[in-house]
């Protein structure tokens, strides 16, 4: 089963993907960034890279539609976001319903959006963590699949914290990509039916 993964940055959330040897191929990995680091990784797992720089584009909707032509000519049965810092249209999104997933680095709803770590400690949270979600036009807003919850310790920074997620992160989106690629998640009329055990 082909899935692309598409990033911005590091690519830790890619590379842990990649190490998990997932039931599928990953038939490419695509940024909007030239210099994302993780470009690098992906080619040194031998996995075709490419890059769509949005600022090579007039527009916002002619970024969307040249990266969805793109991901398109892979014929995914998987789209994941990982780490991917753009905001995707409506029409892009709706291309992809059902097969795109996001891994966000809170327990939503809770602190949608950046800095989610700095929204957590603001807030004096005693628990954080990550969610997994089908992506939809609602930004950080998509059917949730699953969460993985961490403490926030009384000295804890935004690096510390953030740290404890990205552990977690790491862990769940492989689990729920797997599940998603042996046929145990599905979104149906806007709702997740999860088969997997222990979900
Ligand atoms: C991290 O903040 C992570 O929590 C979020 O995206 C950022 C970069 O992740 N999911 P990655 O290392 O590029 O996967």
């Amino acid at each position: 089963k082909p899935y692309v993964i598409l990033i911005s940055g590091q690519g830790s959330n890619m590379q842990a993907l990649l190490e998990d040897q997932l039931p599928g191929q990953c038939r490419a990995v695509i940024s909007n960034r030239p210099e994302a680091s993780g470009l690098a990784t992906a080619a040194a797992y031998g996995i075709p890279t490419k890059v769509i720089d949005h600022h090579a584009f007039a527009s916002r909707d002619a970024f969307d539609m040249a990266l969805a032509d793109e991901i398109e000519s892979y014929t995914p049965q998987l789209v994941l976001l990982a780490g991917f810092m753009r905001i995707l249209s409506d029409a892009f999104v709706a291309r992809f319903s059902g097969r795109m997933l996001n891994i966000h680095p809170s327990l939503l709803p809770a602190f949608p959006g950046i800095k989610t770590h700095a929204q957590a400690l603001a807030a004096s949270v005693k628990t954080h963590g990550c969610t997994v979600h089908f992506v939809t036009p609602a930004l950080d807003g998509g059917p949730i699949i699953a969460q993985a919850a961490v403490p926030v310790l009384p000295d804890d920074t935004e690096e510390s914290l953030a740290a404890r997620v990205l552990a977690e992160e790491h862990r769940l989106y492989p689990r729920v990509a797997r599940w998603f690629l042996t046929g145990q998640v599905h979104l149906i009329d806007g709702r997740v039916k999860c088969t997997a055990p222990l979900a």
